[in-house]
């Protein structure tokens, strides 16, 4: 086996993990130059909720982000997380929405583009394989890791195969909830490994406790590349302790020969940056709190966190328990999605609906509406007669794929947006957040109101 690789992930899913993703740019430049001398494989710094947050929360220009990192990091690869056909945002963009976007992030560095889609359904990856493909960068499919009576090994290896054949250069096990215990994780990747020559990475969460053993028995399968964070970063709803890794590998045929020193440098940076967010309370201890729970009831652990404040805010608190039940039944009626976002939120919500009306689907959102009627995409295994018909009645569901029935609408949003947008790149920000873009522009030609 040879050595394995590592994606740090500090700049990504690290901060958006435990301070709600808002280190700045400018606290993120200062360190790069170290962090690439590190000898990570990747390291993941755009996409997720980075984009978003710096629109809506930091004043800054997502895009001016990237072109910044870019430019200060010479050797390691920049990798983005995006969201398949809903690409940073929360629905499904049309096509030419999707190219332009992917087209502007490789064109301004990413490297790497992990794709996922929350049910799995290839049909909404399929568009972001071919653009990726054409600009020429990496393109890595994960799978949205879930367990249920459905999501088998068979089914597992058999959506490695369809990422195969798309075009996939290498495939990700993205276990979001940190569900995937060790043993399992190790028959996993054994198992993949017998069915694709593909690179495979694993992605998973300390949330509920069990992230370190289940890395280090994916090690022992032969994973190819693991995602971890700089040790101030790290751990809780984050990855592991990239540090902690790499030393106790050391000198093993895995070891991952990271240079130490830039690592320690690295940290020591990130303790002090983190301390301002510990200080002005963004850092909340509870996302340190270990939540086997997660693993009792298959909800990850920031849903719990939401669920119990939802219940708090209905003043049913003392239903909190029968929410916790009443999810893996709507989970089951609604054909077992991966609880990550959006799924996560609308079967809370649902869950939630269905205990405090004292009856399944007395209320029902429209989000789970459109669900039912297939504007997601497929899910794993069909929804019964029964609960479609309680859930949207006579009304047909589409089997097309569902950015099908939607239009090419850059030329509409270019026109929308006008003089507010100063390139292609605004434009796009705008098409996935309109008002928080427009809002940006907006501050951003009048630098008083900042
Ligand atoms: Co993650």
């Amino acid at each position: 086996m040879s050595k394995l690789k590592i994606t740090e992930t500090s700049l990504r899913d690290g901060h958006q993990s435990l301070i709600a993703t808002r280190l700045t740019t400018d606290e993120i430049l200062p360190i790069l130059a170290e962090m690439d001398k590190a000898g990570y494989y990747s390291m993941e710094v755009w996409g997720g909720a980075t984009f978003d947050t710096c629109l809506r929360f930091l004043n800054e220009d997502p895009w001016e982000r990237l072109r910044k990192i870019k430019a200060t990091v010479k050797n390691t690869k920049l990798q983005m997380l995006s969201r398949g056909q809903n690409l940073l945002g929360y629905k499904n963009y049309p096509d030419d929405i999707v190219e332009k976007f992917l087209k502007n992030a490789i064109y301004e560095g990413i490297d790497i583009v992990r794709i996922f889609d929350a049910l799995n359904d290839i049909r909404n990856l399929q568009k972001s394989i071919e653009v990726i493909k054409k600009e020429n960068a990496h393109c890595q499919c994960a799978i949205s890791y879930t367990k249920s009576p459905v999501h088998t090994t068979e089914y597992y290896l058999k959506l490695i195969k369809d990422f195969e054949n798309a075009g996939a250069d290498s495939v990700c096990i993205k276990d979001m909830s940190g569900i995937l215990l060790p043993y399992e994780a190790y028959d996993l990747v054994k198992a993949i490994k017998k069915v694709t020559k593909l690179p495979i990475e694993f992605h998973t969460h300390c949330t509920s406790g069990v992230a370190q053993m289940s890395v280090l028995k994916a090690v022992e399968a032969g994973v190819d590349i693991v995602d971890t964070a700089i040790s101030p970063l790290s751990s809780g709803t984050s990855q592991p302790a990239t540090e902690s890794l790499a030393i106790s590998l050391a000198e093993t045929e895995r070891d991952p020969q990271l240079n130490l020193d830039s690592l320690n440098k690295t940290a020591e940076y990130f303790k002090d940056v983190v301390k301002k967010y510990q200080d002005n309370g963004t850092y909340n201890i509870k996302v340190l709190m270990t939540e086997p729970k997660t693993l009792r009831y298959q909800i990850p652990g920031g849903m719990l966190s939401n669920l119990i404040f939802q219940m708090k805010s209905l003043n049913a608190s003392d239903k909190y328990d029968a929410v916790l039940a009443e999810v893996p039944r709507v989970r089951e009626d609604l054909g077992y999605p991966p609880l990550v976002t959006p799924m996560s939120q609308m079967v809370g919500a649902q869950a939630v609906f269905n205990v405090i009306s004292g009856g399944k689907y007395k209320i029902i959102p429209t989000e789970i509406k459109n669900y039912v009627k297939g504007m997601y995409g497929k899910p794993a295994t069909p929804i019964s007669d029964e609960v479609r018909k309680e859930i949207i009645g006579d009304e047909e569901v589409i089997t097309v794929r569902p950015a099908d029935l939607l239009t090419d609408e850059y030329e509409r949003v270019k026109k929308d947006i006008g003089e507010l947008a100063q390139s292609e790149q605004d434009v796009l920000s705008y098409a996935l957040f309109p008002q928080t873009a427009k809002d940006y522009f907006e501050k951003r030609n009048k630098p008083s109101l900042v």
